[in-house]
């Protein structure tokens, strides 16, 4: 190989080379403070509740357990993830209907909008789920969801997809049985955090996260190993303002509100889902009392040692 006598010439030798020069860089490397990626974002309820059920009557029963909206963040280039490292999405399953029993790597949770009569199976346990209940499947627990009642179930589920897309350590793999043969019924589970427990918590809790809420209860210490989940009351008016370098996705249990994220304003009601992304300073203003569960990969950067948090 001859040696490169200019610099373009050095600079077209990297190509051939699939390597680049520190000085020379196409796209920078580090940077002093995040950069804003991921953009704030709601999603409303309202809009999607139709949308689910004209799903529900177009696609068929067949492709029931994948009868999914998942959100979109509308950052260019995005294909799937709603905030980097986590996805959430609608659900509707109909009565009669059967997920059947499956297991992956991903950890996944669900919040119950509306509707009775669902179970979730996890590891063997079948626990009803009810609306405001939080139930988790953990990575690598066998699961399984059955609507035996007579209501259209809605509910709203979260997963850490987006991590494991980017370690790629993606495992997915089928019950052998379709459902587990061996199932018993609990009203308490590990897995299951119920709304009414979760009410009589935030009655007693003087924790306000700061000035992030009126009261906050967290479910699970924390629930998964990716994420943790905080159950928040809001009272009428302005929250504190925080950055964080963990990102969040609120969801609307009970009451109406906006969240100012810089200078988007996202307004919201029950069902909804708000994106805020890492490092975005934003507040929440209910106008009237109001509960969000608040999901974060927050147990990421504690563990990797990059959590940075401001209150302001
Ligand atoms: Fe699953």
């Amino acid at each position: 190989m001859t040696k490169p006598r200019s610099l373009d010439e050095l600079y077209a030798r990297f190509d051939g080379m699939h390597m680049e020069g520190g000085w020379h860089r196409r796209f920078p490397a580090l940077w002093p403070v995040p950069e804003e990626n991921f953009l704030p974002y709601v999603w409303r309820y309202a809009d999607v509740y139709p949308v689910l059920e004209a799903a529900g009557d177009l696609v068929s029963t067949e492709f029931a357990e994948r009868r999914n909206l998942t959100m979109r963040n509308p950052v260019e280039g995005n294909r799937y993830a709603t905030v980097r490292t986590l996805v959430a999405a609608y659900q509707m399953v109909k009565p009669g209907e059967i997920a059947r029993s499956h297991r992956h790597t991903p950890n996944a949770l669900r919040l119950i909008l509306d509707g009775r009569g669902t179970t979730t199976t996890v590891n063997g346990q079948r626990v009803e789920m009810r609306p405001g209940d939080v139930m988790l499947t953990p990575n690598w627990a066998w699961h399984a969801h059955e609507n035996a009642g007579n209501d259209d179930c809605y509910w709203l589920d979260f997963l850490d997809v987006p991590t494991v897309h980017l370690l790629e350590p993606m495992f997915f793999e089928r019950h052998p049985d379709g459902l587990e043969a061996e199932v018993e019924d609990v009203e308490i589970s590990p897995v299951a955090f119920r709304w009414e427990d979760t009410l009589a918590a935030l009655e007693s809790s003087s924790d306000d996260a700061g000035g992030m809420c009126a009261a906050q209860v967290e479910l699970g210490d924390p629930a998964l190993d990716t994420v943790r989940l905080y159950m928040q009351r809001l009272a009428l008016g302005a929250t504190r303002t925080h950055r964080t370098t963990a990102n969040s996705l609120f969801a609307v249990v009970e009451g109406q509100g906006k969240t100012c994220v810089g200078d988007t304003e996202l307004t919201w009601t029950r069902g909804d889902v708000v994106a805020v992304p890492a490092w975005r300073a934003y507040r929440h203003e209910a106008s009237e009392a109001s509960v969000l569960l608040r999901v974060t990969d927050k147990p990421v950067f504690e563990k990797l040692g990059w959590l940075r948090e401001e209150i302001a």
